[in-house]
């Protein structure tokens, strides 16, 4: 169940204590579709359903618009 997620961020992030949970721990991103930077929002919620072996591309990289399948990844080298 990967997915297709466009990253243009060119620096680091930094964060501070502003960005902890209500319980002090720190919640980094992994599925990609965030809207708050780095940082979990929830929008992984969109991803619970999808499907092993699938790859999915979601329009506008947005947890709340379609997705769709795709083929996979194009790499220009290959
Ligand atoms: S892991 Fe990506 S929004 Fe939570």
């Amino acid at each position: 169940m990967p997915r297709e997620v466009r990253h243009e961020a060119r620096s680091p992030e930094v964060f501070d204590s502003s960005d902890l949970g209500e319980d002090g721990q720190l919640y980094i991103c992994r599925c990609g579709l965030s809207s708050n930077g780095a940082l979990c929002d929830g929008s992984h919620n969109a991803t619970a359903d999808e499907e092993d072996g699938v790859v999915y591309k979601y329009e506008k990289d947005d947890a709340d618009g379609s997705r769709r399948p795709i083929e996979g990844f194009e790499f220009e080298d290959e």
